[in-house]
C-alpha cells in the first residue's frame, strides 16, 4: 500500500423516512441515475483503491445497484461514527487517505474531493480534513470551531452546542478525509455521550486535537454542492441543479439549446457538435446524438442513437433500441421502438414503428403502423431500401417488404412483398352511378323513421346496393 492510495466510505444506512417512500432514499433518481450512483461516479474520479458503501440491514436493493462495489452492513443505526466503524473490515492495514462521503449528498464535485485530498496530504499532515460550508440558514448543522490560524479545533453538533457556538456560521458539510493510519485510533474512542446518544463521527476532530494532531478545513465555494437530500422537495432542488450543470455542459460541447431551461438531460446524454435542440426536449437515459442533428420541439428520447444530420420531431417519441441513420427524418407524432432506420429514410407523420428495420431512403407514409405484437410475442417488420409505404398502412408482422416495393395506401399487409412489386391489400373501390341520387329520392318518399328505413332499404336493394365486402 503506498502513500497515495485512497479509500472511500460512502454512508447510506439512513432510512430516509422523510422521503415517505418504500425504497431507500439513495435509490431515488436524479437525471436518470440513482442518487448514490452520482456519489460513486464522483468518487471514481479519484481512482480510489477501495470503495465501500455502508448500508442498513434489508437494503439488498442498494447493494445490487452499487455492485460490484463492496457493501458493509451497519446492523443498527447508531450514528455516523458507528457507520464508518461498520466498514472497518474493508479498511484494515489501509494507510492512505480514507474519504467519508454521504450517499444522500450527490452534488459534490470531483474538484472539491481533490481539494480535500490535497489538504490531507499537506505538510501540516492533518489527521482529519473536514468540508465546511456557510449555509443561508445554519439550522441543525454541526458547527466548525476553528483556531485563529484557520485550523480546525472541534465540531460541535447543533443539539450539543452552546448559544455562542450556535452563532458560528461555518458548518460541517459531512464529508471528511482521514489519515488512514490514525482513523481507527480516533473511531475507537468515540462515545455516545451526547444529546442524541449516537456515535458522532464529528467527535474525531476533538479526539485528534486531544492527541495534538492537526485538523484542517476546506471550505466549499458553492454551498449547493453539499445539498443533502432528505425529502422530495430537496430531491427536486438537486435535480434542478444537476439539470443546470448538464445544460451548461451541452452548450460548452457545441450544442445549441434554444431555451435551455426546457431541455432535460440524463447524466449519460451525449450530444455532438452543432446539434440544435429546440424547446421542450427530454433526453432519458442512454441517448447519443451525432453532429448536426436537429431536434425540434416536444420530443422524448430514451436509449437511442441518432446519426449525423438527422432531423427529429416536433413531437417525436424515440424509445429504447431506436437507431436513426444519417440524414433520416422522423416527423411529428411518430413513435419508434427497437428499430433501425437507415440513412435518408423518412417517417414523417402519425406513425408507430416497432421491432423493424427500415432501409435507406425508404418512405413511410402517414399513419403507418407496424402490428408487431400478437398478444404473446413480438415480430419483425423488414422494409427494404427505397420502399414506399402508402399512408394508413398496417404491416402485420412478421412481414418483409422488398427493396423498391410500393404498398398502396390503406393496405393491411400480411404477406411478404417482393422487391419492386406493387401490393394493394384493401377493399376494391366500386362506383355506382346515380346511387346517391336514388337514395335521396327514396328517403324523401318513405321518411327517416324506423319503418321508413325498412321500406327505403328494400326499395334501394331492388335497384342497386352499395358493395359490402
Ligand atoms: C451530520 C453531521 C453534521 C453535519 C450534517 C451535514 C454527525 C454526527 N453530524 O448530521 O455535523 O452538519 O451531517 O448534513 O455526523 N448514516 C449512516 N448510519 C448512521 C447514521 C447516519 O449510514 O447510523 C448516514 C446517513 O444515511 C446519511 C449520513 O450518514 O447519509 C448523515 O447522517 P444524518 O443522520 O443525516 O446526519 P446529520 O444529523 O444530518
Ligand atoms: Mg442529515
Amino acid at each position: 500500500m503506498n502513500e497515495s492510495s485512497i479509500a472511500c466510505v460512502v454512508l447510506a444506512a439512513g432510512k430516509g423516512t422523510r422521503m415517505m417512500s418504500a425504497q431507500p432514499k439513495v435509490l431515488h433518481g436524479l437525471a436518470g441515475r440513482a442518487m448514490i450512483t452520482h456519489v460513486l461516479d464522483t468518487v471514481a474520479t479519484l481512482e480510489p483503491n477501495r470503495v465501500v458503501v455502508v448500508v442498513g440491514p434489508d437494503m439488498e436493493n442498494v447493494a445490487r445497484v452499487v455492485a460490484p462495489l463492496a457493501v458493509a452492513i451497519q446492523s443498527r443505526r447508531l450514528g455516523t461514527g458507528d457507520a464508518v466503524r461498520a466498514a472497518s473490515d474493508f479498511l484494515t492495514d489501509f494507510t492512505g487517505e480514507v474519504m467519508v462521503l454521504y450517499g444522500d449528498t450527490p452534488l459534490v464535485t470531483p474538484a472539491t474531493l481533490q481539494r480535500m485530498i490535497e489538504a490531507r496530504r499537506a505538510a501540516s499532515d492533518p489527521a482529519v480534513v473536514v468540508l465546511g460550508f456557510r449555509p443561508a440558514n445554519p439550522g441543525a448543522y454541526g458547527r466548525l470551531i476553528t483556531n485563529a490560524d484557520g485550523s480546525l479545533e472541534k465540531i460541535v453538533e447543533h443539539l450539543d452546542a452552546t448559544t455562542k457556538e450556535r452563532t458560528v456560521t461555518l458548518c460541517n458539510a459531512g464529508l471528511m478525509a482521514f489519515d488512514g493510519r490514525r482513523l481507527f485510533e480516533l473511531l475507537d474512542h468515540i462515545t455516545c455521550q451526547n444529546a442524541k446518544g449516537e456515535y458522532y463521527l464529528t467527535d474525531a476532530v476533538g479526539l485528534a486535537r486531544a492527541r495534538n494532531w492537526t485538523c484542517a478545513m476546506v471550505e466549499v465555494d458553492d454551498a449547493t454542492e453539499v445539498l443533502g437530500i432528505n425529502c422530495r422537495a430537496e430531491l427536486a432542488e438537486a435535480e434542478a441543479i444537476i439539470q443546470h450543470r448538464l445544460r451548461l455542459r451541452a452548450m460548452a460541447g457545441g450544442a445549441t439549446l434554444s431555451d435551455p431551461a426546457t431541455t432535460y438531460f440524463s447524466m449519460d446524454t451525449v450530444l455532438g457538435r452543432d446539434v440544435l435542440v429546440w424547446q421542450h426536449v427530454v433526453f432519458g437515459p442512454g441517448v447519443t446524438i451525432a453532429d448536426r442533428v436537429e431536434i425540434k420541439p416536444f420530443c422524448h428520447l430514451e436509449r437511442v442513437t441518432v446519426a449525423e444530420a438527422a432531423t427529429i420531431g416536433p413531437y417525436a417519441r424515440l424509445r429504447p433500441g431506436a437507431t436513426i441513420g444519417p440524414g433520416a427524418h422522423i416527423g411529428n407524432f411518430v413513435e419508434i421502438k427497437n428499430t433501425d432506420i437507415a440513412a435518408g429514410a423518412k417517417v414523417n407523420h402519425l406513425t408507430y414503428i416497432g421491432d423493424a428495420s427500415i432501409g435507406a431512403k425508404a418512405n413511410i407514409g402517414a399513419g403507418t403502423i407496424t402490428c408487431n405484437y400478437d398478444g404473446f410475442a413480438k415480430h419483425k417488420t423488414i422494409i427494404g431500401a427505397g420502399a414506399f409505404i402508402g399512408s394508413n398502412t398496417s404491416l402485420v408482422a412478421p412481414v418483409r417488404i422488398g427493396d423498391g416495393a410500393i404498398v398502396g395506401a390503406g393496405s393491411v399487409v400480411t404477406m411478404d412483398v417482393e422487391a419492386d412489386a406493387l401490393t394493394v391489400a384493401r377493399g376494391r373501390q366500386q362506383n355506382l352511378a346515380g346511387w346517391a341520387e336514388r337514395f335521396r329520392a327514396i328517403r324523401k318518399k318513405y321518411g327517416a323513421g324506423e319503418q321508413g328505413s325498412c321500406a327505403a332499404s328494400s326499395a334501394l336493394s331492388a335497384t342497386a346496393t352499395p358493395p359490402r365486402d
